[in-house]
């Protein structure tokens, strides 16, 4: 892991080190490679890494290198950049909606296989682009539970109703049939994988032929201060268990898509106080910047910890407002957070658990926007 990103062994060097007037982001190899190892041998299927959550090569890369073999791509250029880190992996093209011509070139250029639609209308265009003998085409199906902090069936799956003849049609026009769901993001219990896996029992049990693949999307949280989640090993034994009575074709196979869980734990961000003002704290990144996330219904806040003069900072805390940089008042984070009490200007905050869904999606709104990324080959983010 590389990049050409500036390498040091331990946080504290970078804090001492690296002179910077921007945010810093730190990644840590290892720790994504020892994630990536745990979650590829604990599920009880095979991995793709939902490359929308970070799409760093750098991060692709160690997840790689931990045994993630296949990446879910949600566009051409996600595609591209996988191929392109990861030469042997496989990547499939998970999404209904897609720039015109783009199923074609992953098809032909890339040797990607795997597609998905979620409704009639979107299966005749991507017959026009690739060979449907050569594919497997899911028909995603919406599923939701009061679990899971996003409802992502508003915007995409057929509704359970509308999947065998979707997988009829797909099995009528020469592709292989396969059904594919998400539950949503930061799940924050098993039951809804239990919930959905059941669904889908009934509807695969309603069909006159099996399908081989299914694939239960991501979703599977992280546990944040406030925001406590069981364990991973507790949602793996639900989908273990559920998937046992699934009636599945010969060679049949559970895909599972986590993006939060692989990429959250191996960054963080060094983030520098720029103004005090009592239990206001103004930063040089906020919620235009690596804390977007935060808009979204779910957790409130990050992992943190405190620097001064390049040393560890603690002592008695006091509840501090954390606010961005730029000059739009919703820039904002939710919740408070505890800091020593004598935080002040040009102490430097280490937020922890922030590989996911950060560095992707972020702005450059009024002309903040960080790229000053480094690796840390030892210790790991703060993460309580
Ligand atoms: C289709 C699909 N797969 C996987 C993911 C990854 O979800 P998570 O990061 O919650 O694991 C998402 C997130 O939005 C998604 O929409």
């Amino acid at each position: 892991m590389n990049d050409n990103l500036p390498e040091y062994d331990d946080v504290a060097d970078v804090v001492r080190g690296h002179v910077r007037e921007q945010p810093v982001y730190c990644l840590y190899p290892d720790v994504y490679r020892r994630g990536a190892q745990d979650f590829v041998t604990a599920f009880p299927g095979r991995v793709l890494y939902a490359v929308k959550a970070n799409s760093h090569p750098a991060v692709l890369r160690a997840l790689a290198d931990g045994g993630v073999a296949h990446f879910d791509c949600a566009s051409l250029p996600e595609v591209e950049l996988a191929r392109r880190v990861s030469p042997d992996a496989a990547c499939c093209f998970m999404t209904p909606v897609r720039l015109r011509g783009a199923a074609g070139t992953a098809f032909r250029k890339h040797g990607v296989r795997h597609f998905l639609i979620d409704h009639a209308s979107g299966l005749a265009p991507l017959l026009g682009e690739i060979d449907a003998e050569r594919a497997v085409i899911f028909a995603r199906m919406a599923v939701h539970h009061e679990s899971a902090m996003a409802d992502l069936s508003v915007r995409f799956g057929a509704p359970p109703a509308d999947i065998p003849r979707l997988l009829e049609a797909i099995r009528d026009a020469g592709a292989e049939p396969a059904l594919a769901f998400n539950v949503g993001s930061n799940v924050v219990s098993p039951d809804a994988y239990r919930h959905s896996i059941g669904v889908a029992r009934n509807v695969l049990s309603s069909l006159p032929f099996r399908v081989r693949l299914v694939d239960i999307g991501g979703g599977f949280p992280l546990r944040y201060p406030g925001y406590d989640v069981p364990p991973l090993a507790d949602f793996f034994a639900a989908v273990r268990d559920a998937i046992a009575s699934l009636p599945l074709a010969h060679g049949g196979e559970i895909l599972v898509e986590p993006g939060r869980a692989l990429a959250a734990p191996g960054m963080s961000a060094l983030v520098e106080v720029l103004l005090r003002k009592e239990d206001r704290l103004f930063l040089n990144d906020g919620m235009y910047g690596v804390f977007w996330e935060l808009r979204f219904r779910g957790h409130e806040r990050f992992p943190v910890r405190c620097w001064r003069n390049g040393e560890r900072h603690a002592g008695a805390t006091a509840r501090f407002r954390l606010f961005g940089p730029t000059c739009d008042s919703s820039d904002a984070l939710p919740g408070d957070v505890s800091l020593p009490a004598d935080v002040r200007p040009g102490d430097i905050l280490e937020f922890g658990s922030l590989g996911a869904y950060s560095l992707t999606g972020r702005t450059d709104f009024n002309g903040f926007c960080s790229n000053e990324l480094v690796v840390v080959r030892g210790g790991a983010p703060p993460c309580d």
